[in-house]
């Protein structure tokens, strides 16, 4: 049986394809920020972020240790376009300013997204965004730390969540605490540009027999409390 073929390519980056997520997070003078990004993923109730060092978001996350992980679905693709490739940031970083960023202070009013203010952080909530996660810093990390210049360009943030807001209409049929993945329809981001996902499963799932509650973590019932 002949083999599939392949060859060895240098693509500049390795974006396969992760959910977008808008971060927002206070700025010095008690204004907030958004920013759309999507090196992240979920282990339990903690996100672990990759984070441009010289981002605004970057500096009001050390700040403040408070952030709002607004996850857009594709229906909110145009708001996040709107934001990307700018920067709360004045003067624009170099490696931005190469890049064609501009100065925006005014996110919120760029991306016609609606703020409303969250229970637990100070950072508010995208309204339109189906998914809305309160959290807080747990932890930063360094990454590349192999190799002098590129090390000091990037931090690993993980984040601890403490409220999940979601649009009712992602909620399971007979089910208060889970999201029906069948009615969550993600923003993607793969190589620089915006896709959602086919309806439907491909396949039944193995995993999928496991029961969710398994995974519960002693996050959940630590943010009862506030
Ligand atoms: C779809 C999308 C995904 C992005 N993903 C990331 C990311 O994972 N990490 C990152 O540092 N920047 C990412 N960016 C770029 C940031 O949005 C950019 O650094 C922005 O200037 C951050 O805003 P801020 O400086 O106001 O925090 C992404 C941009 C877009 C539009």
């Amino acid at each position: 049986m002949s083999q599939p073929a392949t060859v060895t390519i240098e693509p500049a980056i390795l974006y396969f394809g992760t959910p977008v997520v808008l971060i927002s997070t206070i700025n010095e003078d008690g204004s907030s920020n958004l920013a759309p990004m999507s090196s992240a993923f979920w282990l339990g109730w903690r996100c672990i972020l990759g984070l441009d060092a010289s981002s605004k978001t970057t500096e009001n996350l050390i700040r403040t240790g408070q952030c709002v992980l607004n996850l857009p679905s594709v229906n909110e693709v145009g708001a996040v376009d709107r934001i990307a490739r700018t920067t709360g940031s004045d003067p624009i970083p170099d490696a931005k300013q190469m890049r064609g960023y501009t100065t925006e202070k005014r996110k919120w009013e760029a991306s016609g997204l609606t703020q409303v203010a969250s229970e637990t952080v100070a950072p508010p909530r995208a309204l339109e965004c189906p998914v809305q996660l309160e959290a807080v810093l747990a932890a930063q990390n360094g990454f590349m730390a192999d190799d002098p210049v590129w090390k000091v360009g990037i931090h690993v943030f993980e984040v601890r969540i403490q409220r999940v807001h979601v649009h009712p209409s992602l909620l399971m049929e007979g089910h208060d605490n889970r999201i029906d993945p069948d009615r969550w329809n993600p923003l993607i981001m793969s190589f620089q540009k915006f896709y959602g996902l086919a309806p439907g499963q491909v396949h039944p799932s193995t995993l999928g027999k496991i029961e969710e509650a398994t995974y519960r973590s002693p996050d959940v019932d630590r943010a009862r409390v506030l």
